[in-house]
């Protein structure tokens, strides 16, 4: 049975671009309330994109039982709470990123989920670019090859005046930093098309903007598949561009430099021979071509809904959080270090490696028992390491690659969590 469902809009600024995402698929959606505490963006977006009414008191959302989903838009640091309001009200849930601040959290809601027939879908609308599901395609008629080696770039600009919103560049409310707010789309998608990291390591600073997070970072990664990967996230490029480079076996795929739109075509897709160049092109010939975006995501979530099936972004499942030792591992050579012992999704290692890094006044804790090491100044050196559980990352529903997302492999630099843990 096909149905629309009633959507409760929180959030008056990024929720506008989800407005224009439900009215493209008018005949599965309507939104009937938008929630803001900004009465005039608010009453502004409700006329602009047809929104049945405006409020300013959230409760009366989760009392209302004409709604079927909540979608949070609001900033980071109240995500966790209005999720867990709404999934208590019995309400299904779409929530921006960058999901929670830790993975326990991310853990508190898979279990209240899973007491729940209730659906529960982070935005990651990036990865339903149709260049990035051509590269998907690809990879899974076996056309691309071995992976090798992946980078990407996310350069972009940021000034003062953006930081002037009182929620951003702090950790108490932002919960991270670039890497957590800004480069997180394009690094999922290295998730997205690679499966999950084996381990990173990097390189975080601050030398843009006077804020608390960070603003620059170069990260070298090892993916649990064996390729590597090579990422850098400023807010300091005066000329803004987003760039991912796929390099395969068989093939290279290039995205556009566009800074807000590189998952979309044209991607470009280099052979190796002039006759994998034509296996390639007969491919794309047959590929079929959906809507991007917010769009694809939430046609994809409503029929999720209607099938009982997953979501197409699930927030993953992780079983325990387990580290080595205290949490805090620290390497005085190169300064300090945290252990993941698993993570619940490729995400929410991108969600926690700002964790590892700067100052812990007023950051969301990992874990109760954890302590963070202050480092000092701007230039922070943090390494993370990962260990995949097999069967942790959840293959998500509406992938039909057969993209490795699942691994079970143990990093190779360490043996054993006793070895990773006799190096503190
Ligand atoms: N997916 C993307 O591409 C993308 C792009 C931009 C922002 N975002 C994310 O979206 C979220 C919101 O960002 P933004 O730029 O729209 O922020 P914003 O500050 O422009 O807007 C936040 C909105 O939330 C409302 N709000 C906050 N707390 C509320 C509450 N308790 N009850 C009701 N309304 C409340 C505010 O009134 C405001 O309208 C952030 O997590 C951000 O990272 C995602």
């Amino acid at each position: 049975m096909t149905r629309k469902l009633r959507v409760g809009l929180i959030g008056a600024g990024i929720a506008q671009r989800h407005s224009a995402g439900y009215n493209w698929n008018k005949d599965l959606f309507e939104v009937p309330v938008l929630c803001s505490l900004d009465e005039d963006r608010g009453r502004r977006a409700v006329a602009e994109y047809g929104v049945g009414e405006y409020t300013s008191d959230v409760e009366t959302l989760f009392a209302r039982d004409d709604l079927d989903v909540i979608d949070i838009c609001t900033p980071p640091d109240s995500h966790f709470a209005l999720s867990k309001r709404a999934i208590e009200a019995g309400k299904h849930v779409i929530c921006e990123k960058p999901l929670f601040g830790s993975i326990a959290d991310v853990d508190a809601m898979s279990d209240i989920v899973a007491g729940t027939d209730r659906k529960f879908m982070p935005i990651f609308q990036y990865r339903y670019g149709t260049g990035l599901q051509k590269l998907k395609r690809l990879i899974e008629l076996g056309s691309a090859g071995r992976p090798f080696l992946t980078t990407v770039e996310t350069h972009w600009w940021r000034g003062p005046a953006y930081y002037e919103v009182p929620w951003r560049g702090k950790w108490a409310s932002e919960l991270g930093g670039g890497l957590l707010g800004h480069a997180i789309h394009a690094h999922d998608m290295l998730n997205y098309v690679h499966g999950a990291c084996a381990e990173i390591f990097a390189h975080g600073a601050t030398p843009v903007n006077k804020i608390e997070v960070e603003d620059t970072m170069t990260l070298s990664v090892k993916m649990a598949n064996g390729s590597l990967a090579a990422l850098s996230m400023t807010l300091g490029s005066r000329k803004e561009i987003s760039r991912l480079r796929f390099c395969f076996s068989d093939m290279v795929a290039e995205s556009i430099l566009e800074p807000y739109t590189m998952g979309r075509d044209p991607r470009t897709f280099i052979a190796g021979t002039p006759e994998h160049r034509a296996r390639i092109d007969a491919a794309l010939a047959e590929h079929r071509v959906t809507e991007d975006g917010y769009t694809r995501q939430f046609e994809l979530f409503h029929e999720a809904v209607m099938t009982g099936g997953e979501p197409p972004v699930t927030p993953g499942r992780c079983a325990q959080f387990a580290c080595f030792g205290d949490g805090s591992v620290s390497f005085p050579e190169n300064g300090p270090a945290v252990t993941i012992a698993n993570h619940a999704s490729a995400s929410a290692l991108w969600l926690l490696a700002p964790l590892t890094g700067g100052s812990t006044a007023g950051r969301p804790k990992m874990q109760k028992d954890r302590t963070y090491p202050r480092l000092q100044g701007n230039q922070r050196l943090y390494r993370v390491v990962a260990r995949q559980i097999a069967g942790m990352i959840e293959q998500n529903a509406a992938d039909k690659s057969g993209a490795c997302h699942r691994s079970g492999s143990w990093p190779k630099s360490f043996r054993s969590a006793a070895q990773w843990s006799a190096r503190r």
